[in-house]
């Protein structure tokens, strides 16, 4: 299909300059006045990529992307804003998934890279996606277990960039596992012999990035004693993984997308440069739209490094993960203490599948590896996890109705009793005579219980504030 562009602007003369400016920089160019003409237009012939203008009478813009939505039509759409609408227009990128926004009066050079890279990340997306329909699905990529469909669908994911050249955004809570599936890319790519190199843009000081990633000649700085490689030269002929990089200064981000685009790289203190041939796979636990509208991230370098994106959905959104990964981290942590512990206990993963882990599999890996020490062998049980993992479960479980109890095998007995006191009083709407009458217990100690449980998870609260 040709590069086919698609300019909605019902203003007849901005409509023609777009259309022109679109022309002279090599597309070929359809128009229309209003979302209801363009959708009629896309029916008659489809199109690499819309432009379009947001406020519009008959059919706006934001309608225009409901209505493709509805229609199973993914067509990538940048937004025009004028005046006033920036806020809308970045809302349309986050709700309705526009591919980005462009401010008027548009700069041609502007216009050319985002057409291109709306382009080019479509055109990735959906050869991604018909080739994972062809991958059978495996609960395992290198050190990553996982069981979820979230999980599956990112070792596909992982899969299908892993053999291209693209750079990879992946996005996550801390310790969802991005520096996994940093690694699991490098090592199921063409580079997988080569040098896979991670470098923390946070935990660097600002005078000293520059040249931990692009290093320095001796006496470049006060304390450059001696020439030293920087980040990328280390990882020549492989993988250079930027974490946290939504922390990197602004400046550096704006040599960093330098480097990148000519993959030549400058030490500090040399006149020359020193080609380089690395990919660059870049992970951050912020969202990158939040930070570019603080300016805290470039957008050109975001486009640059975000052709395709991983994103890791935290723990508590896929706990069907964590026996299986429980079960690859106690293996892992018996050879490394030496120990014998065979198995989670019942009542343990129950624990486990209430708690939110805010801390994702790092924590999860930080509980278990606390137990399997206090454990040595055999089971670990409720009393090797810390308090902060014993917060009240929640008192009914969702999928039941509001009179009846489903309780899961292995459940210990307090927690049915709290659970079920908890449902008494919920059915009563805290009427407190009403529950303990139905409950078969004096209102003193109904009252105890309550009292107790409300001081347990006061202490849990604060104790759960202090990383595990
Ligand atoms: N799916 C998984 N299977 C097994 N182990 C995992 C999985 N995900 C993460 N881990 C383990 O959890 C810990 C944290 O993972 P990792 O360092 O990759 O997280 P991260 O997202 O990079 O965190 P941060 O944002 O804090 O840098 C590591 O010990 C890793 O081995
Ligand atoms: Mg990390």
């Amino acid at each position: 299909m040709p590069t086919r562009v698609l300019v909605v602007d019902d203003d007849t003369s901005e409509r023609s300059d777009l259309a022109e400016m679109a022309s002279a920089l090599g597309f070929q160019v359809t128009t229309a006045g209003n979302g209801r003409e363009a959708l009629e237009k896309l029916t008659a012939m489809p199109v690499s990529v819309i432009l379009t203008d947001l406020v519009m009478p008959v059919m706006s813009g934001a309608e225009l992307l409901r209505e493709l939505a509805a229609r199973g039509d993914r067509t990538p759409t940048v937004m025009l804003t004028g005046f006033g609408t920036l806020d809308q227009a970045i809302s349309m990128v986050h709700n309705l998934k526009a591919f980005w926004y462009l401010e008027k009066p548009v700069q041609p050079g502007v216009l050319r890279t985002l057409l291109d890279r709306a382009i080019q990340q479509h055109d990735l997306v959906a050869e991604t996606e018909r080739l994972s329909r062809q991958l059978s699905y495996q609960g395992v990529l290198g050190e990553m277990v996982g069981d979820s469909p979230q999980m599956k669908e990112v070792f596909s994911l992982i899969r299908q960039v892993a053999p291209t050249t693209a750079s990879v955004l992946i996005t996550g809570e801390s310790g969802t596992g991005k520096e996994l599936v940093a690694r699991g890319i490098h090592q199921l790519s063409k580079r997988s012999a080569g040098p896979v190199i991670a470098v923390n843009c946070a935990a660097l000081p600002e005078s000293l990035i520059e040249s931990e990633l692009f290093g320095h000649e001796k006496g470049a700085f006060t304390g450059a004693v001696e020439r030293r490689a920087g980040c990328f030269e280390q990882a020549h002929h492989g993988t250079l993984l930027l974490d946290e990089i939504g922390d990197m200064p602004v400046g550096t981000q704006a040599k960093l997308l330098r480097v990148i685009e000519e993959s030549k790289v400058r030490r500090l203190g040399n006149a020359n440069d020193i080609p380089i041939d690395v990919r660059v796979l870049a992970a951050t636990n912020q969202r990158p739209e939040k930070a570019i509208q603080e300016k805290r991230f470039r957008e050109d370098l975001y486009y640059r490094l975000n052709v395709f994106q991983i994103h890791l959905p935290p723990l508590r959104d896929r706990k069907q993960d964590i026996p299986p990964i429980a079960a690859a981290l106690l293996c892992h942590l018996n050879r490394k203490h030496n120990c014998r512990v065979t198995h989670v206990g019942p009542g343990v993963l129950s624990r486990f599948d209430v708690y939110s882990w805010p801390g994702n599999v790092r924590q999860l890996r930080n509980v278990l590896e606390r137990a399997v020490i206090m454990a040595g062998e055999g089971e670990i049980q409720l009393r090797h996890l810390p308090d902060a993992l014993a917060p009240a479960p929640p008192p009914v479980p969702q999928d039941q109705s509001a009179d009846v109890l489903r309780v899961r095998v292995g459940t210990p007995m307090n927690e049915v009793e709290e659970a079920y006191i908890r449902l008494a009083l919920a059915y009563t709407k805290n009427n407190k005579h009403r529950a303990a009458e139905l409950l078969g217990i004096s209102l003193r100690n109904l009252h105890n219980k309550v009292r107790a449980w409300a001081n347990r998870d006061t202490k849990a609260a604060s104790a759960n504030s202090v990383d595990l």
